[in-house]
Parts: C-alpha cells; sequence; structure tokens
C-alpha cells in the first residue's frame, strides 16, 4: 500500500491493473500537500484509490481543501462512508464531461486519469486557475487515447510506470 495511504489508515484501497499505482499516489498526495490547492478535480475515480487518499491528506492537513471525482461505470465507486470522508470528497457517478459543470471552479489541481485525455485537457482547460497543476496518467499506455499530444506538451513528463505527465496551467 501507498506510504501515505497506510500512514493515514485509508480503508479499503483496490491496487489492481486499473488503480492508480503506490508510487503514483504518493506522488500526487505529495504534490497536493505542497501546493494546498482546494479545488481538487479528478476524472476516472475508478475504486478511489488516489481520490481517498488524497480526500484523508486534505482532512489530515485541513487546508480547507475538497476533491471532486466522478466515474461512468456502475460497478466503481469509492468507498467513501466506510472511510468516514464524506466532508473531504464528492463523488458523481457519471463522466467527467457531466460532472464539470456542476462543480465549483477554478479547479487548483486536475488529475486526468480516465477518458480520452486530450478531449478532457481541452475542456477542462478554461475552468483552470492560472497556475493550476494537471498530472495525467498513462500517457504512455497505447491503450488510452490522447497520451501522445499531452506527452508533447508536458512541463515535466515521467517516463516511469505508464507514463506521468505533469502540467502548469500558464496565462494565455
Ligand atoms: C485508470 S482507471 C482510474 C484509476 C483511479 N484514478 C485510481 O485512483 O485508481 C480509469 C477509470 O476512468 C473511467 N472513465 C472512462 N471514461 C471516463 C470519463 N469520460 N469520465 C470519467 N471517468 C471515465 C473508467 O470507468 C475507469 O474506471
Amino acid at each position: 500500500m501507498s506510504l501515505i495511504a497506510r500512514r493515514l489508515r485509508v480503508k479499503a484501497l483496490q491496487w489492481g491493473k486499473m488503480a492508480s499505482t503506490e508510487a503514483t499516489v504518493d506522488l500526487l498526495a505529495a504534490l497536493v500537500r505542497f501546493c494546498k490547492p482546494k479545488i481538487i478535480v479528478e476524472a476516472g475515480a475508478f475504486q478511489g484509490t488516489a481520490s481517498l487518499t488524497i480526500a484523508a491528506l486534505l482532512e489530515h492537513d485541513d487546508c480547507g481543501g475538497h476533491i471532486y471525482t466522478c466515474d461512468p461505470d456502475p460497478d466503481m465507486s469509492p468507498n467513501i462512508k466506510e472511510n468516514e470522508l464524506e466532508d473531504y470528497i464528492s463523488f458523481f457517478h457519471t463522466t467527467f464531461e457531466e460532472m464539470l459543470p456542476l462543480i465549483p471552479k477554478p479547479i487548483d489541481f486536475f488529475y486526468l486519469d480516465g477518458g480520452d485525455r486530450w478531449k478532457l485537457l481541452e475542456l477542462v482547460e478554461p475552468h483552470l486557475r492560472v497556475g493550476a497543476l494537471i498530472c495525467v496518467d498513462d500517457t504512455l499506455d497505447p491503450d488510452w487515447d490522447g497520451g501522445k499530444e499531452i506527452v508533447e506538451l508536458a512541463n515535466i513528463q515521467l517516463d516511469k510506470e505508464r507514463g506521468l505527465s505533469i502540467l502548469q496551467h500558464a496565462e494565455v
């Protein structure tokens, strides 16, 4: 289990093939801890491996942050109740496209881990705060659409695991 999830005692996390890896979750949590974003958004919750860990960190650090996450798969949802994290995470059983109009903005931190990466990045861009961090997972995995274009645009490209691209939203 990720070091941070274990230390914060997050329950019922899944670490299967589709889940964010332990190292990815630790890296995301460290960035959230450092940047203290208020509005955090994830596309693709799966079983909540990343989002529950971030929610537990938000509770621990008490910096006023909240994570909004979603997944259209009827079998996938984070175990929010068992972890008693209702004040720190909101889950929508919808696509990211459907969730976006319903959540507060501007977005300070975006974890893009589901759907067509390029399409969703274009969609979220007008709603990002200047300086917002965007972490896109699996950008080297040919199974996921839109990764190649994001790799070319990344401020930091981490070519480990399935590829993690980090971008910072600049003023246009
Ligand atoms: C790689 S998994 C996400 C892993 C998760 N972030 C974690 O921490 O374990 C990708 C998920 O994205 C979901 N997905 C697919 N299209 C989506 C969309 N348009 N919006 C939101 N989620 C989507 C899938 O149902 C799948 O569960």
